[in-house]
């Protein structure tokens, strides 16, 4: 039986539509999605949902993690705070491909307000598809991990 990867999906009360049809189109793809919400669309504050999926990928739980707020930028700060995590906005393909193969990101921050459904599907393309180079790359990331210690 092959083992399926695990990803963690969160998000604000602002990208709950988009969440769910990123949820969807990585399920297909065969991943393991561990959606931990919210579900429901009252207002609610994007430093504890960020700090969750967070934990979920510094903990190993999870190989990965996509989140989303209104802008991206929010919810990407709060996971950034959590020790092992690298995460970036993304509103092109492209940076989506560069933080995995040059940053080792281990986590995506949407804006639900910034992009469309179709682009936010193919930034996760691009994310999920995309490695780490390693190499002087590693050594940078190195860096970054020096900072937190
Ligand atoms: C919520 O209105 C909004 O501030 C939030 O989704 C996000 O954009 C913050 O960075």
């Amino acid at each position: 039986m092959t083992t399926r990867k695990r990803i963690v999906l969160s998000s604000d009360h602002a990208a709950i539509d988009l969440r769910q049809a990123i949820a969807a189109h990585i399920a297909n793809q065969g991943w393991e999605v561990v959606d931990i919400g919210p579900t429901t669309p009252e207002s609610t504050h994007y430093p504890k949902h960020g700090e969750a999926a967070a934990q979920r990928v510094a903990s190993g739980d999870c190989a990965l993690g996509i989140i989303l707020c209104g802008t991206g930028q929010g919810i990407m700060m709060a996971a950034n705070k959590v020790k092992g995590i690298r995460c970036g906005v993304c509103s092109d393909s492209f940076s989506a491909r560069m933080i995995r193969q040059h940053n080792n990101a281990n986590m995506l921050s949407l804006g639900a307000r910034v992009v469309g459904e179709g682009l936010a599907l193919d930034i996760v393309d691009a994310f999920l598809n995309a490695e780490f180079e390693g190499g002087r790359h590693a050594t940078r990331v190195d860096m970054i991990a020096d900072i937190e210690s």
